[in-house]
């Protein structure tokens, strides 16, 4: 169980380190026609734009270097023979780690998901890097730029509840005043963040809480932090009325769509070069403009590096001759949104379209986040330093559409859960919406336990809403009752036969 231990700090450094990104009908035909053929019709076309192009090589090298998160936890107290021990249980629980090939000086022997680096102010430290989200465990080995469904943000975060290191215990270490500074901005500002994104269930990612969150302690214009919101912006439903619980629920994407994208996130809401929302993810220990543009030149780089990045191939099994079946199924009920596949890359097509909500009919609230929720926090990123070099816009400006992109299903099998808020575990269950369970949990979270036959990870349906379980068990569970967990929609694969959705589910194990 990737549990999070309740650390000294009462706060799981997981969050708090890093911040993110983001804020981010029924399906179906009104032809009569085979239902999803000719839906992508409806399907508006998201053109390609310029962005400042990178050094793929150094992009690797400054993801697992460099400190595009500018703040951390001393490297003294990291390597501290007591003090040591608490620092990794804070900043990667019993998260499963392993080291990266290739890493060099502090960072060879560090976990995956840390990097060690130097602040601007020299402080030796060390902290999350993306790939705590973006590189998730497969068959026994790490693979990067996959989403991880298994870490875990449902620890209770309650502010000010933790024991705290005084200045004075700091200093015990052998901690000098710089360093002692970086450690106590880190834990303040901890304390702010991590209250907004604690999420309900183990897997659930809660980037576009940590968005919002960093946008509304941050100075518009200045990027000066503020303990205190700045803005009185609420999280609000169609008719203007509080959302009472706003949980989005979300579920990291893999990397390898990147170079295919020509807009960035589920909703298709990040358009432009992808730096700002990258650098808005590391923000939560920036205060000036100064040092936002410092850390931009980071990702110049990490965005070069990411469009590198592909899936791996599927490491089991996979019937030829089923596969060869399920390819003209594809090409009939899926390709016109998902796009076309070939061993040969320069012959694939992706359509970049972004359909509309009520067309596709999965969960509403990640589409209508900046429309409908939190408009405020729209206008407050798009005027800021991150908008001016990646845009958002939830309200598709040519057309008008406000929905979901079909994602390039490179690598789909190793993606589960599926559809953006992780509400379906399998790509059987994906095909066919009658057998969706309602509330369900996973059976464990080995990556060795893959269930081939249904695509995805092997999970049990259970009869109960999450409220009503044993609290021990709630973590593990998913219910879709709850706001932005919804998993209707996309029902493009009912109208199959079992005969043809088996032999999808064969094709899709060779993208
Ligand atoms: C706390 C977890 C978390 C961290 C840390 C994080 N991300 Fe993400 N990332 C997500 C989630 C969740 C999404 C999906 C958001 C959406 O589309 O609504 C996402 C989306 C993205 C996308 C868009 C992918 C697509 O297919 O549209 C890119 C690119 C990305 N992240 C890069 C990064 C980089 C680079 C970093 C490190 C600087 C980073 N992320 C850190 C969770 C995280
Ligand atoms: C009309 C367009 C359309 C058609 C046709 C369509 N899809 Fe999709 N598909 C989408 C959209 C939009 C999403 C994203 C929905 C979401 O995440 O809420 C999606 C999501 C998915 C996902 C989940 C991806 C993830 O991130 O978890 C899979 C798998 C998938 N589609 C497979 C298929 C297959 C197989 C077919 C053919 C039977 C198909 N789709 C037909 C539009 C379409």
């Amino acid at each position: 169980m990737p549990n999070r231990p309740r650390v000294l700090l009462a706060i799981p450094w997981t969050v708090l380190a890093s911040g993110l990104l983001v804020l981010g009908c029924r399906g179906g035909d009104d032809t009569g026609l085979v239902a999803g053929s000719g839906d992508w019709e409806h399907g508006v076309t998201l053109p390609a734009e310029p962005f400042e192009e990178g050094d793929p090589d150094q992009g690797w090298e400054t993801l697992l270097h460099e400190g595009y998160m500018s703040c951390g936890v001393p490297w003294k107290l990291w390597e501290h023979e007591v003090a040591g021990t608490a620092a990794e249980m804070m900043l990667v629980g019993d998260a499963e780690t392993t080291t990266i090939p290739g890493r060099t000086g502090r960072n060879e022997d560090l976990p995956h998901m840390l990097n060690a680096f130097d602040t601007a102010e020299g402080v030796e430290v060390v902290n999350l890097n993306c790939l705590q989200c973006h590189a998730g465990m497969f068959n026994g080995s790490l693979v990067m730029g996959l989403g991880n469904a298994t870490a875990d943000f449902t620890g209770n975060v309650d502010a000010g509840s933790g024991i705290t290191f005084s200045d004075e215990l700091l200093a015990s270490f052998d901690l000098d005043e710089a360093e002692i500074a970086e450690f106590q901005k880190l834990a303040s500002r901890g304390a702010t963040v991590l209250p907004a994104t604690q999420m309900r269930t183990i897997g659930h990612n809660p980037a576009e809480m940590l968005a919002v969150t960093l946008m509304l302690h941050h100075d518009r214009d200045t990027l000066a932090w503020s303990d205190e919101p700045l803005i009185d912006a609420v999280i609000v439903d169609h008719d203007g009325s509080p959302i009472e619980d706003p949980v989005v629920t979300s579920d990291p994407p893999p990397w390898w769509r990147v170079h295919k994208k020509n807009a960035l996130f589920y909703n298709g809401m990040a358009r432009g070069d992808h730096r700002g929302t990258m650098m808005l993810a590391t923000s939560v220990c920036v205060d000036t403009i100064e040092e936002a543009e410092r850390v931009d030149r980071f990702f110049v780089d990490i965005q070069a590096y990411l469009r590198t990045v592909r899936a791996p191939a599927y490491p089991f099994a996979i019937d030829e001759e089923l596969a060869a079946d399920g390819a003209p199924v594809f090409a009939e009920h899926c390709a016109g949104c998902h796009g076309t596949y070939s061993s040969d890359e320069s012959e694939e097509t992706y359509p970049n379209l972004l359909i509309p909500l009520d067309v596709v009919g999965t969960d509403p609230v990640v589409a209508n986040a900046g429309v409908v929720h939190a408009p405020d926090l729209v206008e407050w990123y798009n005027e800021s330093f991150y908008g001016s070099i990646t845009r958002f816009e939830p309200v598709d400006l040519e057309s008008g559409v406000v929905g979901y992109m079909p994602p390039p299903l490179d690598g789909i099998w190793a993606t589960a859960p599926f559809l953006h808020n992780g509400s379906v575990p399998t790509l059987a269950q994906l095909l066919d919406s009658s057998t969706r369970p309602e509330f369900w949990s996973r059976d464990n979270y080995d990556s060795d336990d893959f269930d081939e036959v249904a695509v995805g990870w092997p999970h049990s349906e259970l009869d109960t809403p999450q409220s009503e379980a044993a609290e021990d068990d709630q973590p593990h569970i998913y219910d879709t009752q709850y706001w932005s967990q919804s998993n209707a929609g996309h029902t493009y694969g009912d109208v199959l036969t079992p005969g043809q959705r088996e032999a999808l589910l064969e094709y899709l194990k060779t993208l």
